[in-house]
């Protein structure tokens, strides 16, 4: 079996199709194990330190029950009560958490701080999302994925409209290629992911005979898709003021119903990592809605809560993987 003991979770790009693929397995059996009641404790007087320098609803529960299911004990520090990011360096927090804990998840702006903590902790370090990369989503929404179809994962296609250079169009473009998926990013082109993460992905798929994407066109982008995803237009840590630039050019994108219809696909599962902009009846979602007038954003509430919508599987599936990703690296599994 695939031994990941001691590995840090950065990004997808430093895993092997068949390590990524060891760990939906993983969760999927950690998943079958606790609905069954049988659960195993893997993680037994196990510490780990949950940094959030970004807000998280999902991510951060995912980790505590996650560890508390395994018998693990969970540390929240957040940018507001440590010292981290001001007064002292991710360098030096690492070496003293590397002492205390055994593992460490890092949620914040920079790629290069998780990078940096990984470093210098001697200890596995897991990403729960940077500006470039959230790749314990992809755990969670390829676990989904293959919940939701008969087909093998090669043969699966999905296409992700919106943002497309952000940390989930990068990280669903090298996870399709990965894992030899047939992966679509429908964007203005302005939004595509930045050429360096196309060209890693093209590698990819020359090896993992994964069909590489990008597209303006939807019709074309989604036809035959298995799957739909977007996410928000506006990203955690960036301006309210871009709100104007991305709903001018994203608008068209968004997965309406005639987008679904489009797919030519009656069984087509929608994805998205949450939160979403469904209706704006949130805080941040009033603002919004006040300035421009709209009521829904990057996916109507009509998709949202039909039938096609797996989100609050995926939902669920961030603390399976998560579990597995924690079970495997501290050597568990
Ligand atoms: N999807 C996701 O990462 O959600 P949170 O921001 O709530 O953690
Ligand atoms: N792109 C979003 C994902 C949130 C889970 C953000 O970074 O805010």
């Amino acid at each position: 079996a695939t031994d990941l003991t001691g590995r840090h979770f950065l990004k997808e790009l430093d895993f092997t199709a068949e390590e990524f693929r060891s760990l939906i397995d993983l969760a999927a059996e950690l998943k079958a194990a606790k609905k069954a009641g049988a659960e195993v404790q893997r993680l037994r007087g196990r510490n780990i330190a949950l940094i959030f320098e970004k807000s998280s609803t999902r991510t951060r529960c995912a980790f505590e029950v996650a560890a508390a299911d395994q018998g693990a004990s969970t540390t929240y520090l957040d940018a507001a009560g440590s010292h981290i990011g001001k007064k002292e360096s991710a360098k030096d927090t690492a070496r003293v958490l590397g002492r205390m804990f055994d593992a460490i998840e890092f949620r914040g702006d920079a790629q290069a701080t998780v990078e940096e903590l990984a470093a210098h902790a001697g200890v596995p370090v897991y990403n729960g999302l940077t500006d470039d990369w959230h790749p314990t989503q992809m755990l969670a929404d390829v676990l989904t994925m293959t919940e939701h179809t008969d087909k093998p994962l090669e043969t699966v296609a999905f296409a992700y409209l919106g943002d497309g250079r952000y940390n989930m169009g990068n990280s669903y473009l090298v996870t399709g290629a990965l894992l030899g998926m047939d992966v679509r990013i429908v964007a203005p082109r302005a939004y595509w992911p930045a050429d360096d993460v196309v060209a890693r992905a093209r590698e990819l798929a020359a090896t993992s005979g994964a069909r590489v994407t990008l597209t303006e066109d939807i019709a074309e982008g989604v036809r035959g898709a298995d799957f739909v995803a977007t996410d928000v237009w506006v990203s955690m840590g960036e301006p309210a003021e871009v709100w104007d630039e991305r709903i001018a050019a994203l608008a068209p994108y968004a997965v309406t119903m005639d987008v679904l219809r489009a797919t030519g696909n009656p069984g087509v599962g929608f994805l998205h990592c949450l939160p979403a902009f469904h209706d704006l009846g949130t805080a941040v979602g009033r603002e919004i809605h006040e300035r421009h007038g709209l009521t829904e954003l990057e996916v109507t509430d009509e998709v949202f809560e039909s039938e096609h919508s797996v989100v609050f599987d995926e939902a669920e599936n961030r603390m399976h993987t998560i579990k597995a990703v924690m079970v495997a690296t501290l050597g568990g599994a």
